[in-house]
């Protein structure tokens, strides 16, 4: 199989790492932006940006409140997907695989070299339930802010996702839409990698 130039390699972490370093200095914003998917009870599929914070040597890490919609649909499936989209490379990445949640001293290490106020937000924010106005969001971040003082202790209802693929595509743009693509997938999180170039 010719798989080779920005394709080429044994670890598909890393070639991923090398695509979002090569989309930093291009993309406007949030070169690390993904789109998440998770599915409800009835298998109704559901998508929303989130950033990408760790690619890992064999994982991926998001943060996000866990009792949000995609918290509780990932907490009963144990299943996300998520695309990593460069319009600047016009490339994507493609990722299917299992969830666990990072809610020990990595999470802790996030949330604490975030900006004070979007710690507080995280406190404040019942994420993806009703809110009545802005004002009450306000009177909420004030009522934290007193509540946990100048360093406050990740909320136990906040941290880490991550995502041990299954399946990873790698996906490039070719002329009159003749696109190179690799799968690769592996049966287990612990299994071998297998590759299979596709059609555009
Ligand atoms: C570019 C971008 C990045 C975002 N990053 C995050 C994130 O890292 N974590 C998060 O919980 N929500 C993030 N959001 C908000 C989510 O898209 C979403 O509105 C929120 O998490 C609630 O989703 P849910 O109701 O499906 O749980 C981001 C939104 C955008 C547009």
């Amino acid at each position: 199989m010719d798989r080779n130039g920005i394709f080429a390699g044994d670890d598909p972490f890393a070639i991923a790492r090398a695509w979002l370093a090569e989309a930093e200095p291009q993309e406007p914003n949030d070169p690390n932006a993904i789109a998440l998917a998770t599915v409800d009870a009835d298998g109704m599929p559901n998508a929303r940006m989130v950033l990408l914070k760790e690619i890992e040597a064999d994982a991926f890490v998001f943060y996000t409140n866990y009792g949000s919609k995609k918290g509780q649909e990932i907490a009963a499936s144990g299943k996300a997907a998520f695309v990593l989209h460069w319009k600047s490379l016009r490339r994507q990445i493609r990722v299917r695989g299992l969830t666990e949640r990072e809610e020990g001293p990595q999470a802790d290490e996030y949330y604490a070299s975030r900006n004070l106020k979007s710690r507080l937000g995280a406190w404040a924010s019942r994420q993806s339930e009703p809110l009545v106005s802005r004002t009450a969001l306000m009177a909420e971040v004030a009522k934290v802010t007193v509540e946990q003082g100048p360093i406050p202790k990740r909320p136990p209802f906040w941290g880490g996702i991550r995502i041990r693929p299954l399946e990873i595509e790698f996906w490039a743009d070719g002329q009159f839409r003749l696109h190179d693509r690799f799968r690769w997938t592996r049966d287990g999180t612990a299994a071998p990698w297998q590759i299979t170039r596709l059609n555009p």
